[in-house]
């Protein structure tokens, strides 16, 4: 949820973290801080906003020396201001760490600590990371031992970069990320490759339960018994560097843009992949679906399409639920875990019950380095290169891409889809906006959205009103049509505003009569549909197409309201506040 960073090398390392920062800046951007060491004196700036601001006001990135650490925070504990952000210092201020993650144990240590006299002046968790360490630096006088002492007493899930005075450096992993860069006469250590990309594309993905320390020209990596531990030097994509807003004013803008391209890209270079799932599936007696947010939203999608289109019935599970039942898992089966960032925790966490129960993995993820994609047995990627804007989309429709390739394959081809002519209907969705921005003014002052769908447009609902939150911070909330009678009809007034998924499919109808009972209460309507009618106050028009391609040509339009419903309402639609892109917390 935060990005940690530390560089030692022979260029200056203040401008170095602060680009880095930057970049890692979509898992989480409250505050941001960077420390430096320099003639065996740490020095450290910090402060609330995001890194561009923070720069602006405090000239992070004028810190000298060579050895240096940063950190872009999403609060966990305490709240935003300058003395929870990072680095934290221990007392002696000869330690000072970032740290990505949550020490559970945090106020047993720090009570500890305090009875031994050390002080606290935030209200992080994380402060007890530098206390420690100097406590245990002073008793021994050794990185190595210290970093052993401390990991063997906080419990958690982190990653943590420890800059000393003499100029050394460490960072510990456990259920966190963390990555060594090794360029040609430096080393990174960062949450993502996006940190240090620029500088190398030699990554060193280190294993859970082992640290590293960087010393002149040579690192050694351990494991948590102090034994050298095995690494791999692993050449990363260099595409994801390559994150530029370009002509666009916004990320989201921009990726919700490249979807005509990412959805022919989407499981590309994985028919393999492809096959071995449906083979899998195939001879699966239990096949569950899993992920977080948007990505659920595509295993709800998922059990729509393989039932109605394969006779293959799926478990869609929320990743955050299964830790609560474990049971429901059955042992041999199939786990597919869909996630953009291969990170979510509680997506790692519903695998790690899965492998536990003996089952097969497979990551539909964009992220090929990622944890998740190392933890699988098949993996199939999104290829829909960065997506930075925390709101996901591109990602979800290529991951609902790769989900009717399966389809596909599991029904011996009994839907047929043109991707290319498919993706010429999208564009065309995208060069005529202009009704959807005259929609999105008109929802600057509402509070509440109903999102109504019947069938296959339920998760699209769902997904959408998951949209619109989002970017507008407007509450919404996707409904099935004919749930409309069962309680929320009594919502439904002037102030009201009700997105109506209505494509010409089996649930026309249905959900045309629900868009006139919602109408005879006085509240407003849009239309999502290939078909025009007056009952619809707005009507947003999808291209006639392809039944089984509804939900990507319905979801698409609904991207662009909620963002320029998110200008309209003047908030950040690349950076919605609370929320980061890759949520590496449980
Ligand atoms: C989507 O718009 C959200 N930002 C969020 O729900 C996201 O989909 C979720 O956190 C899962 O992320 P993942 O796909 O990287 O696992």
């Amino acid at each position: 949820m935060c990005s940690i960073i530390g560089y030692y090398g022979k260029g200056i390392a203040a401008p170095i973290l602060v680009k880095g920062l930057k970049r890692m800046e979509y898992r989480g951007y409250d505050s941001v801080g960077v420390a430096t060491e320099s003639n065996n004196q740490i020095e450290l700036k910090k402060g609330i906003g995001k890194v561009n601001e923070v720069n602006s006001k405090i000239h992070l990135d004028t810190l000298p020396g060579k050895i240096g650490i940063g950190h872009t925070r999403w609060a966990t504990h305490g709240k935003v201001t300058d003395f929870n952000a990072h680095p934290h210092s221990s007392n002696s201020g000869k330690i000072a760490i970032v740290h990505n993650g949550i020490i559970e144990n945090f106020e047993e240590l720090k009570k500890q600590l305090e009875a031994d006299g050390y002080d606290f002046k935030s209200e992080t968790d994380s402060e007890v990371i530098a206390n420690l360490l100097q406590k245990h630096y002073e008793k021994t006088g050794d990185v190595k031992e210290t970093i052993l002492q401390t990991v063997s007493e906080i419990k958690g899930h982190y990653a943590f970069v420890a800059m000393f005075e003499n100029g050394q450096l460490a960072a510990a992993r456990f259920h966190e990320p963390l990555i060594v860069g090794i360029g040609q006469d430096d080393f990174f250590l960062s949450s993502d490759v996006l940190g240090f990309i620029e500088f190398t594309d030699d990554a060193i993905y280190l294993e859970n339960g082992t640290f590293v320390i960087l010393e002149k020209n040579k690192f050694q990596i351990l494991d948590f018994n102090g034994e050298h531990a095995k690494y791999g030097i692993t050449k990363v994509s260099k595409e994801f560097g390559d994150a530029y807003k370009g002509d666009y004013a916004h990320f989201t803008l921009k990726e919700i843009y490249e979807q005509p391209e990412t959805i022919l890209k989407a499981g590309e270079k994985s028919e393999e992949a492809v096959e071995q799932t449906v083979d899998y599936m195939r001879h699966s007696k239990n096949i569950y679906v899993t992920g977080s947010g948007t990505s659920y939203n595509s295993a709800l999608i998922a059990k729509q399409i393989l039932s109605k289109y394969a006779k293959v019935r799926i478990e869609p599970i929320i990743a955050s639920e299964l830790q609560f039942a474990p049971d429901s898992i059955e042992e041999n089966s199939i786990i597919i875990a869909i996630s953009q960032s291969g990170e979510s925790a509680d997506v790692l966490e519903a695998v790690k019950i899965g492998k536990q129960a003996n089952c097969k993995i497979i990551a539909i993820v964009n992220l090929l380095t990622s944890s998740l994609a190392r933890e699988a047995d098949v993996v199939i990627g999104m290829n829909c290169g960065p997506e930075i804007g925390v709101a996901a989309t591109k990602s979800f429709t290529a991951q609902l891409v790769i989900l009717y390739k399966i389809v596909q394959k599991l029904s011996n081809n009994k839907i047929t889809i043109n991707f290319e002519k498919f993706a010429e209907s999208i564009v065309e969705t995208l060069e005529n906006t202009t009704k959807i921005q005259q929609t999105a003014g008109k929802l600057k002052d509402v509070s509440d959205v109903y999102i109504l769908g019947r069938g296959i447009n339920h998760p699209i609902a769902i997904e959408a009103a998951l949209k619109l939150k989002e970017l507008t911070y407007i509450h919404a909330e996707g409904i099935a049509g004919g749930e409309l009678k069962h309680g929320p009809l009594a919502l439904m007034d002037t102030n009201v505003f009700v997105i109506i998924f209505n494509p010409n499919d089996s649930t026309y109808s249905d959900t045309l009569t629900s868009a006139r009972e919602i109408k005879a209460r006085g509240a407003k309507i849009i239309g999502v549909s290939d078909i025009e009618s007056d009952v619809y106050d707005y009507w947003i028009k999808i291209p006639k197409i392809n039944q089984v391609l509804y939900p990507i040509s319905e979801i698409i339009p609904v991207q662009l309201l909620s963002y320029y419903a998110a200008l309209e309402k003047d908030t950040d639609p690349d950076y919605p506040r609370n929320l980061a892109k890759s949520v590496t917390v449980k």
